[in-house]
């Protein structure tokens, strides 16, 4: 079933793929939502609190995924099933790799309309469109785009294309295209720490993080750092285990995941000290999400001046932070598609690039043409949201950790892993015992805030 080595197969440098892993993982996640929570939960204290769930459940997850990809070399169905064939556990295990394809097909559907709205201030900005906008008419404005399913509908699909355009060529193109774009995206973040030293409040944007207040860390806030930790760092999906698959055989996976861990968590912290930074505080907490980013950060780039500039290079920023992230999405799906349909890669890149569109204009046309339609409550974007987001994906993630701690060998994890003795024992552990329990917290805590 392993397909042939080939160093085209392959990422051309380990450093690549750790950009990649570490683009899949900065995304909006990082921009509108870190900042919101730190801020809501105790600041330092939830930031602590965090970083523990991003070592005790994410580390151990990711280096499972990347393992399990890397080890039968093919697509996340092929590899489910190689794993349990080689270890003779049931071939029905391929389920899982099926439930995350699907769970990530629906992620990128609402996924892609919100980058959709990140391309579209880009260029809005950097034409001009944004200039002596006040917040209101700024609110307004945003308010008029997301009434406007033809404007929606013309960037939903450049963004779209934006994506398969990097797809396109296999691993070939997805390594040139990260070898540009992520120093990209961390030369923009440094400039932005840079410029708010000059014109924005430094002090505020630490501030944020120097308040420790562990009285307010309650069981509620453990569990939102868990599911904050399990999203951000792109689990679930497989598209860890869609990106493993190009890791040469001899990779130390334990080394790499705690680089790309520390990348994120630096880039989380630096978008909260821009987004504390630029914005008052208080209309930090007031406009979190979609509000925060396209009416309060240009309102405050207006009022520094240059605020055209200021905005089309931040979200020149975010553009390329979602385009790493959709593009990472759509990869599992592509390489789905190609083993089970037998077609070329471009032909794959199409027919997936085709579908998720189509899913995506029901989410866009959401917010105006069909905003009355609810299926319990909720719009279809939210319902997109709520069901792939909060219900499959930590399903998903508990049935694989269940398959790779129970039903797989030592013998065989410890080769795939390639990783030190005492970090593979510790893993080990980790995922048979503490990690299906963490996962059971956020999969009842879900179902509850719902029903
Ligand atoms: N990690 C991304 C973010 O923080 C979102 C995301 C979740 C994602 N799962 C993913 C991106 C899988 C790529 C692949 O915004």
């Amino acid at each position: 079933m392993q397909v042939s080595a080939a160093p085209q197969n392959r990422w051309g440098r380990n450093w690549v793929f750790i950009l990649a892993v570490a683009g899949s993982t900065i995304g909006l996640g990082n921009v509108w939502k870190f900042p919101h929570l730190v801020s809501e939960n105790g600041g330092g204290a939830f930031l602590i609190v965090y970083l523990l769930c991003v070592v005790l459940l994410g580390a151990p997850m990711m280096m499972a995924e990347l393992a399990l990809g890397r080890a039968a070399h093919a697509s996340p169905i092929q590899a489910i099933r190689f794993a349990a064939q080689e270890n003779g556990a049931s071939k029905h295990w391929a389920l899982i790799a099926i439930t995350s394809l699907l769970t990530g097909f629906l992620v990128f559907a609402f996924y892609s309309v919100v980058s959709s709205w990140v391309l579209a201030y880009f260029f809005a900005s950097a034409a001009g469109g944004l200039e002596e906008a006040g917040s209101q008419s700024l609110e307004a404005s945003f308010a008029a785009l997301l009434y406007d399913p033809l404007a929606l509908l013309i960037w939903h699909s450049a963004f779209v294309v934006l994506v398969a355009g990097v797809l396109f060529k296999g691993v070939r193109g997805l390594d040139h295209s990260i070898r540009v774009l992520m120093p990209a995206l961390l030369v923009l973040i440094v400039f932005y720490l840079i410029i708010l030293s000059f014109y924005g409040n430094w002090r505020a944007g630490v501030e944020y993080l120097r308040v420790i207040d562990f009285s307010t860390i309650s069981l509620s806030s453990v569990i939102t750092a868990l599911s904050h930790a399990f999203f951000t760092l792109s689990l679930g999906l497989g598209v860890l285990l869609a990106y493993g698959r190009y890791l040469p055989d001899k990779t130390d996976i334990g080394q790499s995941v705690m680089l790309i861990l520390l990348i994120d968590a630096v880039v989380g912290v630096a978008f909260g000290v821009l987004v504390f930074g630029f914005i008052e505080a208080d209309m930090v907490s007031s406009s979190r999400g979609p509000g925060l980013l396209f009416v309060s950060l240009p309102f405050s780039f207006d009022t520094i001046g240059a605020g055209n500039w200021l905005a089309a290079g931040f979200f020149l920023m975010v553009t390329i932070a979602v385009w790493t992230s959709t593009v990472a999405l759509l990869e599992p799906l592509v390489q789905a598609t190609e083993d089970t349909m037998n077609c070329s890669r471009r032909t794959a890149v199409t027919l997936v690039s085709l579908m998720v569109w189509a899913v995506g204009v029901f989410a866009l046309l959401s917010f105006n043409v069909m905003e009355s339609w609810r299926i319990a409550g909720m719009t279809v974007f939210d319902l997109l949201d709520f069901v792939s987001a909060k219900i499959l994906l930590p399903v998903t993630a508990l049935l694989l950790v269940v398959f790779v701690g129970w039903q797989l060998k030592p013998a065989f994890l410890q080769q795939a892993l390639a990783t030190k003795p005492w970090l593979f024992h510790v893993w080990r552990w980790l995922i048979r015992f503490f990690v299906p329990v963490l996962l059971m917290l956020i999969v009842s805590s879900s179902l509850n805030s719902r029903f």
